[in-house]
């Protein structure tokens, strides 16, 4: 019997995934969604205008996740992923006692990946400042094994570097050797894993591959995510199989620079994108 929402004819398997990031970094999450879940339609808003989140203080990315929460509230998706680490790492706990919407972060996923990539259970965290600060991943990690060894390192220069258009350069790997030099040189490492706890990073990979050589696994959250998603929806009999999935992007920001910023990043040019504002005007009641 399919889930059908209560009080519509809409068939709950058909609804979109919502897909929620900072900016344009997300579209790392969407595009393993995509291949993962071809039969999935998508729903992203990447909150553009107010892009980085990482260096801002958590009761800001508190609110500005809340906001993007109620455009999604606004519209029906099935389930939520919070593409943004940042944002997985200082509001997911506190939106889901607020809303019914399910929700999935990248912070569980990322770590249960690192985790069972590693042998020596020592594992490096890379990500934004904010991410670091909050520790969700050195508590996601230690939940789930609470002997692991964890090291963080927040890597401020690196997502403004990837907007720029700089991955396998020579700056680049000159600032992810400042970063992340002190845990993955030495014999034997500090680390045996290495976590890409942000968006951009993942676009890093052949960058920081060559600094950390190839006796260190190195994991992101993308990945995992989407196969969270898929275990998830299988199990509440939600998953959608192809064909007729559709797609739409929105930004808060000027669709032209979201659609330039995502050409640096991927190197290709995104179908149509759509502006929305945020926060929501809120509705007059006559
Ligand atoms: N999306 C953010 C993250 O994954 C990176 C970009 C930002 O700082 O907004 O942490």
């Amino acid at each position: 019997v399919d889930p059908v929402r209560p009080g519509t004819a809409v068939n709950a398997r058909d609804l979109p995934i919502g897909v929620f990031d900072s900016g344009v970094g997300g579209l790392t999450v969407l595009k393993e969604l995509h291949r993962q879940l071809p039969g999935e339609s998508t729903l992203y808003l990447g909150d553009e205008a107010r892009m980085p989140y990482g260096p801002r203080p958590a009761a800001e990315v508190l609110t500005f996740t809340r906001e993007a929460l109620a455009w999604f509230a606004a519209r029906d998706v099935k389930l939520l992923v919070i593409a943004c680490n940042t944002a997985s790492a200082v509001a997911l706990e506190a939106v889901r006692e607020e809303t019914r919407m399910p929700i999935i972060g990248v912070v569980r996923p990322g770590a249960a990946a690192a985790l069972s990539a590693s042998s020596r259970r020592a594992i490096g965290v890379m990500a934004t400042a904010g991410t670091v600060q909050s520790s969700a991943y050195v508590r996601a990690l230690k939940d789930l094994d609470p002997f692991v060894e964890v090291h963080q390192q927040p890597c401020p220069r690196l997502v403004p570097m990837v907007e720029a258009g700089e991955f396998d350069t020579p700056m680049a790997a000159d600032a992810i050797e400042e970063y992340i030099g002190w845990m993955v040189q030495g014999e034997p490492a500090l680390v045996d894993t290495l976590l890409l706890g942000c968006t951009h990073y993942p676009l890093l990979r052949p960058a920081i591959s060559k600094v950390v050589g190839p006796s260190i696994r190195v994991v992101d959250s993308a990945t995992t995510t989407a196969y969270a998603v898929r275990e998830v929806l299988a199990s509440h009999g939600l998953l959608r199989q192809p064909p007729g999935a559709a797609h739409r992007i929105f930004t808060t920001s000027d669709t032209d620079q979201f659609r330039r910023v995502a050409r640096t990043l991927f190197g290709e040019d995104l179908p149509a994108v759509e502006e929305v504002r945020l926060p929501l005007e809120p509705v007059v009641g006559n």
